[in-house]
């Protein structure tokens, strides 16, 4: 059997990091995809050290369009085809923060940044013939009660820490839907996922206030192992053609459908979306 290649975002860290392990100890070539060099190199170490399998890396700042162009580029050059995409980096702010180029943080680095990459992945996605593409979200997507505030996507006008998160977590949502009705013809499967609570680097490492990250680190005793928190993802990445894990554009969680917001169920939010994301990115560029 061909080796799978398969890609995994933020993989230095917390779910990321066990998602790759899990794949590479299972004989997939994995590829990791992180903005920081050092934790990067040092998850590679880790991660072919416990795996004892096949993994590279890829630097990719999904807070730059031009750092999210060149891994892709990067990954092009090297790769025929992607089996599988885990588009798993995310982060929370507690402060309103700006990308390279010009996008509100949160929405660029957890939508804007993987939107990008898994558009411009397409050809190699394709090529896999049944590939996955398992987009960590979260349930967080409840808190953006009523869903995305179209005239102030950037949050400008109002910022709130966990409700521009759970909006750019509900965008994780409706961009797999979306890309579900989209790629069926190219035999991908979309996915998105609800990971649990998990004990991770996430909103713990100066991203947040003090006041949060102590928060959540007192959560810590209740909360998910990152290796727990991968589970679902790693199910989905690996499940056999067919089954129901492969429901494209489904939200999961603990390897069940998940539990979706009224506002995570508008196809019409989902296309509109894409056309958006599409208009933003090419205005900026
Ligand atoms: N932990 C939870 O309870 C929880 C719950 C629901 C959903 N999630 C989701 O799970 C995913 C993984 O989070 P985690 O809990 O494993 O947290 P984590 O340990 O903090 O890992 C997050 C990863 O995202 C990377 N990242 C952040 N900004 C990036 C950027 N601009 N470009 C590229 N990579 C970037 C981080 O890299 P650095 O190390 O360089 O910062 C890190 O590798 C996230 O999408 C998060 O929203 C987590």
């Amino acid at each position: 059997m061909t080796q799978r290649t398969v890609i995994v975002t933020g993989a230095n860290s917390g779910i990321g990091k066990e998602t790759a392990v899990a794949l590479a100890s299972q004989g997939d070539r994995v590829v990791i995809a992180c903005r920081n060099p050092d934790r990067s190199a040092a998850a590679l170490a880790e991660i072919r050290e416990r795996s004892g399998g096949s993994v590279e890396s890829v630097p990719l700042d999904l807070a730059s369009f031009a750092s999210v162009r060149a891994a892709a580029a990067s990954i092009t050059d090297r790769f025929d085809r992607v089996d599988v995409l885990v588009n798993n980096a995310g982060l929370v702010l507690s402060k309103r923060a700006v990308t390279e180029d010009g996008f509100e943080m949160t929405f660029g680095v957890n939508h804007l940044g993987p939107f990008l990459f898994t558009t411009l992945l397409h050809d190699l996605l394709a090529a896999a013939g049944n590939a996955r593409v398992v987009t960590v979200a979260s349930e967080a997507h409840f808190f953006a009660v009523g869903g995305l505030p179209w005239d102030d996507l950037q949050a400008v006008r109002f910022y709130n820490v966990w409700l521009t998160y759970g909006r750019s977590k509900l965008a994780n949502i409706l961009f797999t839907q979306e890309l579900a009705r989209r790629w069926a013809s190219d035999g991908v499967v979309a996915s998105s996922v609800h990971p649990g609570i998990v004990a991770s680097n996430f909103a713990a490492d100066g991203d947040t206030s003090t006041f949060m990250s102590t928060g959540l680190r007192l959560l810590k005793p209740m909360t998910r192992t990152p290796s727990q928190g991968a589970d679902t993802s790693v199910w989905l990445a690996t499940a056999e053609p067919g089954g129901d894990p492969t429901r494209s554009g489904t939200y999961w969680s603990s390897r069940r459908p998940g539990r979706l917001a009224p506002w995570a169920r508008r196809e019409v939010d989902g296309a509109r979306l894409w056309t958006l994301s599409e208009e933003l990115i090419a205005t900026s560029s």
